[in-house]
This record gives structure tokens, sequence and C-alpha cells, in this order.
């Protein structure tokens, strides 16, 4: 693992967002997992810029989101689809055709999950996947649970998420309870995997994830065991890492 911790948000998102233009640069055609969230905003920023200065070229790109909320459409303002749109896709020449996220509005969650997990398997997987943390450990929206799930899935979201996510909805009864994402397994099964978390309210977390035992009680700290896993963090989020 390495283990960044850089001096400011900007920063943060300096750094991510140029491990993700030299993948791209590397490999035109490559396949990125993308996440929302606040966290990112400044990444995808970053990129847009990139693209806006003609150094980065996303016409050949395909994406896999890690999460939708279910019930939302993708029209919907607070859906993940809607998110990506207004923060990357509308701004770069990626194929809208090759963005993929899973279908909230399908509400057989069973085959909704099923095509999504081989939609990915079809591309030949995923290049570089790029992870936020919630203040509970979750990734994706796989939450603290007994086991690690192993395909994308159809979540019930806890009590702290919905509170979390609800300061972006009019009223937390607005916040979706479901949610499918991508399974522990499916994150796991990613080449490469880039986390990104800002903030003092992400310290605990990141210390817990990073430097404590993993346990699916914590979902992130299996990335521990990922091979290739690069985590980048603002000096508040890396407060209470050993190293700091
Ligand atoms: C979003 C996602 C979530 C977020 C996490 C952190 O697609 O999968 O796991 O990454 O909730 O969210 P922020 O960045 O808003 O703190």
């Amino acid at each position: 693992m390495r283990f960044i911790i850089t001096k400011d948000y900007e920063e943060m998102s300096r750094t991510a967002a140029d491990i993700i233009a030299a993948q791209v640069r590397e490999n035109p055609a490559c396949t990125l997992g993308l996440a929302t969230g606040s966290t990112p905003e400044g990444l995808y920023a970053d990129l847009v810029a990139d693209y806006e200065a003609g150094t980065l070229d996303f016409s050949q790109v395909q994406s896999f989101n890690l999460d939708e909320y279910r019930g939302l459409p993708g029209d919907h303002d607070q859906s993940y689809r809607y998110f990506m749109n207004k923060h990357l896709f509308d701004h770069v020449n990626i194929d809208k055709a090759r963005t993929h996220v899973p279908d909230g509005s399908n509400p057989d969650a069973d085959a909704a999950c099923a095509a999504y997990e081989q939609a990915i398997v079809d591309a030949g997987g995923v290049d570089l996947q790029l992870l936020g943390l919630g203040h509970n450990g979750h990734i994706g929206f796989n939450e603290p649970a007994d086991v690690f799930p192993k395909a994308t899935n159809c979540v019930d979201l806890t009590e702290s998420t919905i509170t979390a996510n609800s300061r972006l909805f009019d009223s937390i009864d607005d916040v979706p309870r479901q949610a499918y994402t991508m399974g522990i397994g499916t994150i796991m099964r990613a080449r490469k995997v880039l986390v990104v978390a800002n903030g003092e309210g992400k310290a605990q977390i990141v210390r817990d994830a990073f430097f404590g035992d993993v346990t699916p009680r914590v979902p992130a700290s299996i990335l521990q065991f990922h091979p290739d896993v690069t985590v980048i963090v603002d000096a508040e989020a890396g407060s209470l890492c050993p190293q700091a």
C-alpha cells in the first residue's frame, strides 16, 4: 500500500487526478471505476481542466461507477448518474454510452445487480478503481457487516449513511433506504485501487481502515490485502496515522 499525506484538499485532488490521468495516457482504452461524493469533486474538476488544456483524451475510456440509489432514475438530481454527468461526463469527450452506473430505476434488484456484475466482467474488469471512504469505513455502499459482500448487491443503508447523505436531500425522509453497489469482491478484482479522503472527520476511520485490523466491520480495511492500492489523504484526514 502506498499511503500519501498531502498538505490540503487541493493537493490531494491534484495528486489523485494525476494518477488517473497517467492511467488514461498509458492505456487510452482503459476501464475506470469511479466514485461519487464530496471527496472526488476536486479531482474531477482537475481532470476536466486537463481535458480542456488538451492533455487528456477520454474518447476511448470506459467507466463503471461504484453504486447508485435504488429507486432513483438517472435524471434525478441526487442520483449518482446525474452527479457523474454534472462533475465529469458532461465536460469531457467520454462516450456516455461507455459510462456505466447501476440501474437504480430497475426495481428488480437481483437482475440489476447481476447485469452490472456481468457487464464489468464482459468489459475485462476495472483497470483503476477510485474510492472515497465513508465515516463508518464503507466503500461503495458496502456497509459494516459480518462478511465481505462478493459481488454487486442491493444493500440497506445504515442510519449513519442516511444521516450523512441527507445533507444533499430536501429532507432525511427523501433519502433512499437502499442502493445497488459493487461488492467488496468486485472492488478487490480491480487491478489498481486509488482511495481519497479528506478532513478531520475522516481521521479516525482512515487510521482504522489502513492501519487497524482487517475486518468486515471496517469494509475498507480489506484493501490492506490488495496488491496495488494507493491511499491519498489530506493532512487532517491523515493526522491520526502512525506516519503522520
Ligand atoms: C460514492 C461512494 C461512497 C462515498 C463515501 C464518502 O459513490 O461509493 O462510498 O465514497 O460515502 O463520501 P464523501 O466523499 O461524500 O465523504
